[in-house]
């Protein structure tokens, strides 16, 4: 750098990694990290728990012989650094997840990580070191699926942390706090790992689009111009057990026939918003039985838009409809918020500089918005991120029939390098 801080570093011509067969590698491992589940015949890759153990040393491995540094932060990411030209250079971020929701895809968050890891390993096989340092994290929470909070390891980074969420408890009553601190992490320093904003250049995070626009337009790749924002909770709603034999239905209190009611109102609210989408995921009725009237229905509820104002005003329209179902029904309502993400826009820099990549490889530029949740949401305001969709089979995800083509991921792995290699965080965004 000149004392300008302007880059001295000559504009690299086409001194760029050879076009690399990133894929096979990518891909063995994708099927190598897909046996590693807390659950057999399926992938369950929970937070914390023995697969993400395992899953987190195996990826250590492939980091260190990326030529990386490595550790693991006290949330439980995984932390491969790889020292730009001199020592201790601002970073920037690349990765994304390697936890799992149940019975999941395999492509799902495991895609960025070993992506970012194969084109640093390419760098270090080449000896090439660049004006910056790059740093890629194997996320352990982005799915929120053991515990209600979620974006663990990246909140920590853009020091978001709640400490309130160490004490949340899994379906077992094992708190955060006790997870992480069987897995070898130091709650205390948790806070230290927020990192400086002027030490930070950007994150980048390849992941499957998990839609079927891509698809459908039978294009390979897209760059992320925003990431929905999202609101998730829990809707519990308290009646009167009794027995199906003896209750007459005008004197019935039933919680999971007033839940029903509300399920349905979310499905309508949702169906008549444009650009929302509603999903009740998870709908339980405690201690059931088939002669039994239910007292207590618990159901989740999942909100999301591009649009924080649309999103905000569903979600009041919503508790205004429960309250008037439990009214009439006279049962009691609760209704408990445990995670709310605004829309988080992707930074025109890097966002750009994967679109110049994109167009240098020859494909055609296409921009898409995410209605999928990622990491990068919790960097908004924060640090400069930008997000490289890949193309999956049926837009199919978060289910095992999840599959992006080895192709695909070639592609999607050599714009990433070739984006890399070509940043120059001191360049102004023409
Ligand atoms: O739910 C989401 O959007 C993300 O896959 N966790
Ligand atoms: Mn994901
Ligand atoms: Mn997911």
């Amino acid at each position: 750098m000149n004392e300008a801080g302007k880059s001295t570093r000559p504009k690299p011509a086409h001194r760029l990694i050879n076009s690399i067969r990133h894929g096979e590698t990518i891909v063995n491992r994708i099927e190598s990290l897909a046996a590693l589940s807390d659950e057999p015949g399926k992938l369950t890759r929970l937070y914390l728990g023995p697969a993400h153990r395992l899953a987190a040393k195996q990826v250590e491995a492939w980091m260190h012989a990326a030529g990386m540094t490595v550790r693991l932060d006290s949330v439980g990411t995984v932390v491969g650094r790889y020292e730009g030209e001199t020592p201790d250079l601002p970073t920037l971020l690349l990765g994304s997840h390697i936890d799992t929701i149940r019975n999941a895809g395999r492509f799902d968050g495991t895609l960025g990580v070993l992506t970012a890891i194969a084109v640093v390993e390419k760098l270090h096989s080449e000896g090439q070191r660049l004006p910056f340092a790059i740093e890629v994290v194997a996320f352990g929470d982005e799915e929120g699926v053991r515990y209600p909070g979620t974006l663990t390891g990246s909140r920590a980074l853009a020091g978001r942390f709640d400490p309130k969420v160490l004490d949340e408890i899994d379906r077992d009553g094992i708190s955060r706090r006790e997870a992480l601190m069987a897995f070898g992490c130091d709650v205390s320093q948790i806070a230290a790992e927020a990192r400086e904003q002027d030490r930070i250049l950007g994150y980048l995070e390849v992941h499957i689009e998990q839609g079927p626009v891509l698809e459908n337009e039978n294009l390979p790749i897209a760059v992320v111009t925003a990431i929905s924002g999202a609101t998730r909770g829990t809707v519990t709603v308290t009646g009167v057990g009794g027995h199906a034999g003896t209750v007459p239905m005008p004197l019935r209190r039933d919680a999971l026939v007033a839940a029903a009611e509300m399920v349905l109102a979310v499905e309508r609210t949702a169906t008549n918003t444009s650009d929302l989408v509603a999903t009740v995921g998870t709908f339980d009725i405690p201690d059931s039985a088939v002669n039994a009237v239910p007292g207590v229905a618990v159901f989740s509820f999942d909100v999301r838009s591009p649009s924080d104002a649309t999103r905000k005003h569903a979600l009041s329209m919503l508790q205004n409809e429960f309250e008037g179902i439990a009214r009439r029904r006279c049962v009691e309502l609760t209704i408990a918020l445990s995670y709310d993400a605004p829309a988080a826009v992707c930074d025109t820099r890097l966002t750009a500089a994967l679109s110049a990549a994109i167009a240098r490889s020859g494909h055609q530029l296409r921009h898409l918005p995410s209605g999928a949740g990622h990491d990068a949401m919790a960097f908004k305001d924060k640090f400069p991120f930008a997000m490289l969709f890949v193309r999956c089979r049926g837009g199919i995800s978060h289910d095992p029939a999840e599959f992006a083509a080895l192709d695909d991921i070639d592609i999607a792995a050599n714009v990433l390098a070739d984006c890399i290699q070509r940043f120059d965080p001191t360049q102004s965004v023409d």
